[in-house]
């Protein structure tokens, strides 16, 4: 592992890592407000790994609200969610308390601790799911298991959040907050635009993008067999009007996933 990529506290307040600390724009009180927060959380250290980029610096991923990094605690290691500077919310509270709704539906990363502009949780390690299905194909294993279990799993966790009223608000753009771990586990991530103030749509969301309209929806349904669209749809609307078992069962045999009990 290289070492060097392992930045302590005290040194976060240099370049270029305060820059993202503090991203898009640094100020030298808010930084230092800041690493103040980090040291409340228990967070010693950040390693400056993952697939995007922020400065020179390597990081977990980057939205529109926050920056997420790899960070070391007195725990263990965890994600941290930074809240950009330029963000349209004024903490990360809301996030916190939606992302705390859903891990009690045993969904999303476990919630650990949070700070008006860091959110600590689990570290997901894997690929998000466009890439994970991409990676199937070059591997032997019968890819159709293993596609289905993930998404027999994913589709179930968003009727739990369906019935107990809770909508991610973004399932429809599952490209970046869908992650599938090593041991084939899809995890649902950004609770950013969750809410529990208006009429849930995750399973019609991700379906949509699943099955209908996204450039994977063609693949998943060569893999996973012929699924009629039309019926879909109709289905979906039917299931918008009562999140019941049977409704769901029924978007589940629709899309070839159904498993005997
Ligand atoms: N718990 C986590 N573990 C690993 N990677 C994560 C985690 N949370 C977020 N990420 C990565 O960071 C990216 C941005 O996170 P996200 O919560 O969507 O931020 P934003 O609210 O700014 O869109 C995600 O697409 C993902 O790649
Ligand atoms: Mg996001």
């Amino acid at each position: 592992m290289k070492e060097w990529n392992i930045v302590p506290l005290y040194k976060l307040q240099e370049l270029p890592y305060a820059n993202v600390l503090c991203y898009p724009r640094f100020e030298l009180k808010e930084s230092e407000k800041r690493i103040c927060e980090l040291e409340r959380l228990g967070v010693t250290a950040i390693e400056f790994t993952g697939g995007k980029n922020v400065s020179t610096v390597r990081v977990l991923g980057k939205g529109c609200v926050g920056i997420v990094v790899l960070a070391h605690t007195e725990t263990g290691k965890a994600a941290l969610k930074i809240r950009r500077t330029d963000a349209d919310r004024k903490g990360m509270q809301h996030e916190a308390e939606m992302l705390k709704k859903a891990n009690m539906l045993g969904v999303g990363p476990r919630l650990l601790r949070f700070t008006q502009n860091f959110l600590l949780m689990d570290f997901i390690e894997g690929k998000l799911l466009p890439e994970w299905l991409v990676s199937l194909k070059s591997e032997n294993n019968p890819i159709k298991t293993r596609v289905s279990s993930v998404l027999y799993e994913l589709l179930g966790q968003c009727w739990r959040m369906d019935k107990a009223g809770l909508d991610h608000g973004e399932l429809s753009h599952a490209p970046k907050h869908i992650i599938v771990d090593a041991q084939d586990i899809p995890h649902i991530l950004d609770f950013e635009t969750a809410s529990i103030n208006r009429k849930p749509s995750n399973l019609t969301s991700l379906c949509q993008y699943l099955f209908i309209s996204s450039s994977i929806a063609k693949e998943n349904i060569e893999t996973l067999g012929r699924i009629n669209r039309n019926i879909l749809i109709k289905a979906l609307r039917v299931y918008k009007q009562s999140f019941s078992k049977e409704n769901f069962e029924k978007i589940l045999d629709i899309c070839g996933l159904r498993r005997e009990a």
